[in-house]
């Protein structure tokens, strides 16, 4: 997304608000108050934090005049930038937000559901006992014994497209964002359920935030065409990968998480060295836009999928005296799907592959004979994530419909279906608000 350039009458709305946004927000947010510091509202830039209202401090901790220079740990702002909030410091600090514009989500106010939301993310904690799924601006942390209310985490991002949890359940790491405004990683905390870090990445939502196995880094696919490679202790970028040429929509890393799998609507999967960014090689031969990848659970092979609705099981790695581009690291090629393919697991045993997509329903594979075993159906509209319980056990499944359903994985049989969100009955004629 281009900045505007400085300009002669600065406003908040369209020049400030994105700017703090996209390069401030991640650790001065309501749910995360640097220096009790939001900078998400011009309420909180007016209000300001530990050292009193922002106006006259932005300028001064922008340029290191005030140290610690912001934003904190990252470069400075470009100086055109900082001209643009002096400018509008000097104009005044006037809000020029229009009536009746967003400002971000209401502080404090819990998401009011009057009709279920897209699920577009979930995952079992590695004890199986809770599932997280995406929820409008929050992430909703269920019990699976139904023993206790879910927890509800909510952050900034109005969508929640990616989540995944460490091996030891103590971290719990989300990517979403909001379309055209900005992209985020959250690091929740568990089981104290507090959002420790937030990345912002990009100007637009990121999409397949994955986890490498030791739980330091994170991959996340973006619409800059670029996978970045992000610290999951210090939130730093560590790497930004540009090979692809469309939108990336998933990532996995490798069993020793020293390389990453992007996928992307460029068609290709490929294989990057994380510490480098180096490109190694396309893994497939290009036919559809891919939109997911998943990997076996303890070797370098992969199955992705999109939009010509084959899953496609791939070796990362070609054999040397290979030649490049033919397709002899391709595995097995599973049934054609009903729709296009949007998600994909596979199960901790490596016994199974799940796949879902534009089709109501989700099916299992034989992940070593590319048999069918079972056909999850009961949804009423198409599916956006997909996971495994960590027995290998249990599918979650949930989509445009709605409903998380909970299948066995050996039959495809329904063992649960509930909303996942508290509703609140819509009041007629009120309209009441989403
Ligand atoms: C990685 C986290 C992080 C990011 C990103 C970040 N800050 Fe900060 N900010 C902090 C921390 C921590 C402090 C407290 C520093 C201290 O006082 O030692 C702080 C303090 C401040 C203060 C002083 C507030 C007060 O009253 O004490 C201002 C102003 C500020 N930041 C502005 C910004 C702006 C503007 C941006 C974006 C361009 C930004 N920050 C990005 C972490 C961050």
């Amino acid at each position: 997304m281009a900045l505007s350039l400085p300009a002669a009458d600065p406003s908040y709305f369209r020049d400030v608000r994105p700017l703090l946004q996209r390069q401030c927000q991640g650790c001065h947010q309501p749910n995360l108050k640097s220096s009790n510091l939001d900078l998400t509202s011009y309420q909180g830039v007016k209000e300001g934090g530990k050292r009193g209202s922002a106006f006259g401090l932005l300028v001064p901790f922008l340029t290191g005049e005030m140290k610690p220079q912001m934003p904190l740990g990252q470069p400075p702002l470009a100086p055109e930038q900082i001209e643009l909030v002096r400018n509008w410091v000097a104009a005044g600090a006037k809000d020029d937000t229009p009536a009746g514009a967003v400002e971000g989500p209401a502080l404090g106010a819990p998401t009011v559901y009057t009709q279920p939301p897209v699920l577009t993310a979930l995952a079992f904690s590695p004890d199986g006992r809770m599932l997280a799924v995406s929820g409008n601006r929050e992430i909703l942390l269920h019990t699976l014994d139904g023993s206790q209310p879910p927890r509800r985490l909510p952050g900034l991002s109005d969508s929640i497209l990616s989540l995944a949890f460490s091996r030891d359940g103590s971290l719990l790491v989300a990517g979403g964002g909001v379309p055209a405004r900005f992209g985020e990683i959250q690091f929740w905390d568990l089981p104290a359920g507090e959002l420790r870090r937030s990345v912002m990445l990009t100007g637009d939502t990121v999409f397949g935030v994955s986890l490498s196995p030791d739980a330091t880094r994170v991959a996340a696919g973006c619409t800059d065409n670029s996978v970045r490679i992000v610290d999951a202790v210090t939130g730093k970028e560590l790497t930004k990968m540009g090979a692809h040429e469309n939108w990336v929509l998933g990532t996995v890393f490798s069993v020793d998480g020293k390389r990453v799998v992007s996928v992307s609507r460029d068609r290709s999967a490929k294989l990057t060295d994380t510490a480098t960014g180096a490109f190694q090689e396309n893994i497939n031969l290009l036919r559809g836009e891919l939109a997911a990848v998943a990997r076996h659970p303890s070797r370098d092979i992969v199955v992705i999928g999109g939009e010509d609705r084959y899953p496609y099981v791939y070796l990362m790695d070609r054999p040397k005296n290979m030649k490049i581009a033919d397709d002899s690291t391709l595995v097995r090629k599973l049934e054609r799907q009903n729709g296009a393919i949007t998600a994909l697991a596979w199960s901790a045993d490596g016994k199974r592959i799940a796949v879902g997509g534009a089709a109501p329903e989700v099916n299992v594979y034989d992940a070593d004979t590319g048999a069918r075993v079972a056909a999850c159906r009961g949804h009423s509209a198409g599916i956006y994530s997909v996971a495994f319980s960590p027995d290998s056990a249990t599918i979650a499944t949930g989509g445009f419909d709605g409903t998380l359903r909970l299948y066995d994985a050996a039959t495809g049989a329904l063992k649960k279906a509930f909303v996942p969100v508290p509703l609140e009955k819509a009041t007629a004629g009120a309209g009441g608000a989403q």
